[in-house]
């Protein structure tokens, strides 16, 4: 019998060192011997922060029972005689994968394990937004969030939200149970309505049902702004090569260097709509060319 229970001790501790295929190799044992096997550990499994205490509970069903004990890289508990049920406890859960085991042996001498699942997670240290720069109408362009030191990242989803609505969400491929940081890009077509429009991502943990647990962490807002231009063009040809003249509402507004713009292609913000009125003249005579500009900067009108 302590032959047998060394051999199992050993086993146990040599599967806790070397994680989750021998983790399913108990379960699979235990699935085995389901039916025999009298163990109960509440709750059935835990979710704990880092740092945290934890505590479960196991009993015996069978009246059988020779006693039982907690195997566990750390906090384990002794094998005890003419016990039942047997608590386990740690008071600071100091490593990010922790598999404790309880076990019973029986008077016949069979013996059964119950392995109680423990998640341990961090929420991370900071949830930033970066890469947004003045983006162009029409244009593509990234938004980079960084997570910083989370855990378990497998159970981490990124959420990027506009305004209210949610854009996106990623989750990650992870199998490192202790902290690491993650980033998530987003590619965005800017139009005209998101102007003004606020972006955030947050980082959530799915390790409770909905709104338990810590609240996730958000990043900053980041308001888009949308610079919406417009080209209008004059060219003409002649010769001599023709000169141009631009006249057009808020004119120091719209073109503040030189009021002589003696340009064939002017570039134009949607946000002065009115008539722009462009003069091609050289000796031979003059051309002018109307451009009226609405609020949507793609419609405008070109009249000759
Ligand atoms: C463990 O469970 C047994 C059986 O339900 C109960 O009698 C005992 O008080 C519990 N121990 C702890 C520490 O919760
Ligand atoms: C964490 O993620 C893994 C893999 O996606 C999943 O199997 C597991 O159930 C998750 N943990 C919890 C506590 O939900």
């Amino acid at each position: 019998m302590d032959h047998h229970l060394a051999t199992l001790n050993l086993k146990l501790i040599t599967c806790l060192k070397s994680l989750t295929p021998c983790i399913f190799f108990f379960c699979f044992l235990g699935e085995l011997v389901s039916t025999s096997c009298p163990l109960d550990i509440t709750p059935p499994r835990v979710v704990v922060r880092f740092g945290d205490s934890l505590s479960a509970n196991c009993t015996s069903s069978s009246n059988q029972t020779e006693g039982m004990g907690w195997e566990c890289s750390y906090g384990g508990v002794d094998f005890i005689y003419g016990v039942s049920s047997l608590p386990f406890k740690i008071d600071s859960v100091p490593e990010w994968e922790i598999g404790p085991m309880c076990y019973v042996n029986l008077h016949d001498g069979d013996q059964c394990v119950e392995v109680l699942p423990v998640t341990v997670y961090k929420m991370p240290d900071s949830v930033s937004l970066k890469n947004l720069s003045t983006v162009e109408e029409g244009q593509q362009f990234a938004i980079q969030c960084d997570v910083v030191n989370v855990a378990p990242a497998r159970n981490l989803s990124v959420l990027w939200h506009k305004g209210n609505y949610i854009m996106k969400s990623e989750t990650f491929d992870e199998s490192s149970p202790s902290p690491v940081s993650k980033s998530s890009v987003l590619t965005l077509t800017a139009h005209r309505d998101d102007d003004g429009a606020e972006i955030r991502c947050e980082a959530k943990l799915n390790l409770w049902p909905q709104e338990q647990g810590p609240p996730p962490v958000r990043s900053e807002n980041l308001e888009m702004t949308v610079g919406s231009e417009i080209s209008l063009n004059c060219t003409a040809r002649g010769n001599p090569i023709p000169s141009y003249h631009w006249e057009f509402p808020n004119f120091t507004q719209v073109w503040n260097r030189s009021h002589d713009v003696n340009l064939p292609i002017l570039t134009a913000s949607s946000k002065f709509p009115g008539v722009y009125t462009c003069t091609a003249s050289n000796s031979q005579g003059t051309v002018t060319k109307y451009f009226i500009i609405t609020e949507a900067p793609r419609k405008f009108l070109a009249v000759h």
